[in-house]
């Protein structure tokens, strides 16, 4: 485990080529959150993809700032950059709140949801898809067979439905309730599942936006090796400390998946 207490982008540029299994992370969000610093999107993006690995992941979470009424659309302005950057598109995943900030007198719908997008370098190289149960588990459908209709004929075959199948690309989890002062911490679940999803044991995985150090607690969890980067020094002491567990204000903290 590394961490690392300065600006990102300066950090990305000394780390050596194709050594990074995994990236998980979460940007500053426009200026919604006031961090103190410039973020050069493209020298970053184009960091990521010499340091990644071939068949490597980035996770990626965003959102928009509402501007002057319209929505910022900056999540997908940084999803063309990886994309043009070479990266592959593999999914946009969505990260449903369960227990969202409820929002008054605007003219739209409650937001109630922040974007995964999922890049990879080429094919992803580690795929554990999480498994749920399929709710007509033993079931029989039937269903037509290219191969074997003939004409007008139509030929079917009866299929039996598995007990489990991959779960879907919208994950639920409540916004994380710890105390710490950093105003924008991962749930704890959201790191641990795209972990299992996209490593495995002993590869390394890297946050260059730490903050508060959610995705190494879930490295340490999960026996992955773990770099992180954070500008603030404070946002820094408390990655360290939650990671060591010496900080018992984490609430959810002791989640196992
Ligand atoms: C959205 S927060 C990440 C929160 C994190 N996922 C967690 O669970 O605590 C973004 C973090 O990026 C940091 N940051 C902003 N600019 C940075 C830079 N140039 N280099 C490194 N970190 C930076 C901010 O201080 C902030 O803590």
């Amino acid at each position: 485990m590394k961490l690392i207490c300065n600006d990102c982008l300066e950090e990305l540029s000394k780390m050596d080529e194709e050594s990074v299994d995994l990236v998980i992370t979460s940007p500053p969000y426009d200026d919604l959150r006031e961090y103190n610093s410039y973020v050069n999107f493209e020298e970053i993006i184009k960091q990521l993809y010499r340091v990644l690995k071939r068949g490597g992941v980035v996770v990626w979470n965003i959102n928009d700032k509402i501007k002057n009424g319209s929505k910022t659309l900056s999540s997908f302005r940084q999803a063309i950059i990886f994309q043009t950057t070479g990266f592959n598109v593999n999914d946009v995943m969505i990260w449903e709140k369960t227990n969202p900030m409820p929002q008054v007198k605007q003219p739209r719908y409650n937001q109630v949801f922040e974007y995964m997008f999922i890049f990879s370098k080429g094919k992803p190289k580690t795929f554990n898809p999480i498994l749920v149960d399929c709710k007509s588990a033993d079931k029989y459908y039937r269903s037509t067979c290219k191969k074997i209709t003939k004409g007008k004929e139509r030929t079917y075959k009866e299929f039996i439905i598995n007990k489990k199948k991959v779960d879907s690309n919208v994950w639920r989890f409540a916004v994380a309730q710890n105390k710490t002062e950093h105003p924008a911490v991962f749930p704890l679940e959201l790191p641990m599942k795209h972990i299992q999803s996209w490593s495995n044991e002993g590869d390394l995985v890297l946050d260059p936006f730490m903050g508060s150090g959610t995705t190494g607690l879930a490295c340490k969890l999960l026996n992955r090796d773990f770099i992180g980067i954070e500008l603030d020094p404070n946002y820094c002491k408390i990655a360290e400390e939650r990671i060591n567990g010496e900080r018992k204000d984490n609430a959810g903290d002791n989640t196992v998946l």
